[in-house]
């Protein structure tokens, strides 16, 4: 009996740019566009193979070596939409498998421990998706699948393509116009570099969807955000990087992470993501900005307390220096950065 197989790698992608209040819940549909700088495949990504068979009796997920379920409805709309394409495609040449009634068994690993505080959600969707779609031969463009990720999780989207990337919102209440597109690959400004610093490894205390629902039904600050403050931003951030200008997209960067937090801390009850040490963050990297002049590093913070710093890679060397003059004494750095290279 035949088994088809197919294998991805989807990368961890960091907001620029946050995503945060869906407009539908069911669809994933966001009440803003969104920007995000990739990480660079080789550093952290989940790498998925799929297989399937007419012999396999159920579809089944193992996920960092462990059996998992597929039962949650996120799952089974994304297995949905991509066995219903490849129906079609079925339907249109007979000499294709009709695998789109055959069940799935799918591997996925992640090569970051779950203790470096990431939501791996994103990553772990967008692999799902793009390798059953490599599966099914779907002829569907990157952005065409990106619309099926977004359904398992809304940020997994811009995690089918590397480098720059922006989600726009759309309008349409069906989705179909809520997608992923490519502001630059990677290559195109590959000095820019990323760093994690790991406040705590602790899982987050209010997840994502429902921290989200929050702070759209309570904070007054939220509709001020995403009406007269992340439009005009998406247009600049998205020239800053098609420029190259690191000090316009690291005060974007920086400005819009303090905004989505602050509508994080209006919502009532407040949903406080950063604690003291993510503060203590901020405030160095405004130190270091001022004390070379020049911006060379920005910071951005997710729904969690740790940071995820950007600079471009000539300033790595002293930035690091700075840093580790201020958290040696914490555990996790290594030796090569000292006083010297400042
Ligand atoms: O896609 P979700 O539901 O994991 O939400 C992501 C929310 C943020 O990470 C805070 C922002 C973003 O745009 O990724």
């Amino acid at each position: 009996m035949s088994v088809y197989t197919a294998s991805t790698t989807a990368p961890v992608n960091i907001a620029t740019l946050k995503y945060w209040g869906k407009r539908d819940k069911t669809l994933n549909l966001p009440t803003n566009s969104s920007i995000s700088v990739t990480l660079a495949q080789d550093d952290l990504r989940t790498l998925t193979s799929v297989a399937t068979s007419k012999s396999f009796s159920e579809d089944q997920l193992w996920l960092n070596g462990k059996l998992e379920s597929l039962e949650s409805e996120r799952t089974q709309h994304c297995l949905q939409d991509l066995r219903n394409l490849r129906a079609k495609l079925e339907s249109g040449d007979s000499s294709l498998p009709p695998m789109s009634t055959w069940k799935l068994h799918i591997v996925s690993e992640n090569n970051f421990p779950t203790a470096a505080g990431l939501a791996s959600s994103a990553a772990g969707f967008a692999a799902l998706v793009v390798a059953i779609a490599k599966l099914y031969q779907l002829p569907e463009s990157a952005s065409e699948i990106s619309k099926i990720a977004r359904k398992g999780s809304g940020s997994a989207c811009r995690s089918v393509f590397g480098g720059y990337v922006a989600w726009e919102m759309g309008s349409e209440a069906d989705g179909s116009d809520s997608k992923a597109v490519e502001v630059a690959p990677q290559s195109h400004w590959p000095e820019m570099k990323a760093a994690i610093l790991v406040v705590s490894a602790a899982k987050k205390d209010t997840p994502s969807t429902s921290g989200m629902q929050h702070t759209v039904t309570t904070s007054d600050l939220f509709q001020q955000r995403i009406h007269n403050v992340v439009p005009q931003r998406f247009e600049e951030m998205k020239k800053s990087i098609q420029d190259r200008d690191f000090d316009l997209f690291a005060e974007l960067t920086m400005r819009d992470s303090n905004s989505f937090h602050a509508t994080c801390l209006d919502s009532y009850p407040p949903i406080f993501y950063m604690n003291d040490t993510s503060r203590q963050i901020v405030k160095l990297c405004h130190q270091i900005n001022e004390f070379f002049n020049k911006t060379i590093v920005a910071y951005t913070f997710d729904a969690g307390p740790n940071a995820v710093l950007y600079y471009l890679q000539e300033n790595e060397t002293k930035l690091m220096a700075f840093i580790h003059q201020v958290f040696q004494r914490n555990s996790g750095w290594e030796s090569k950065f000292s006083k010297q290279d400042l």
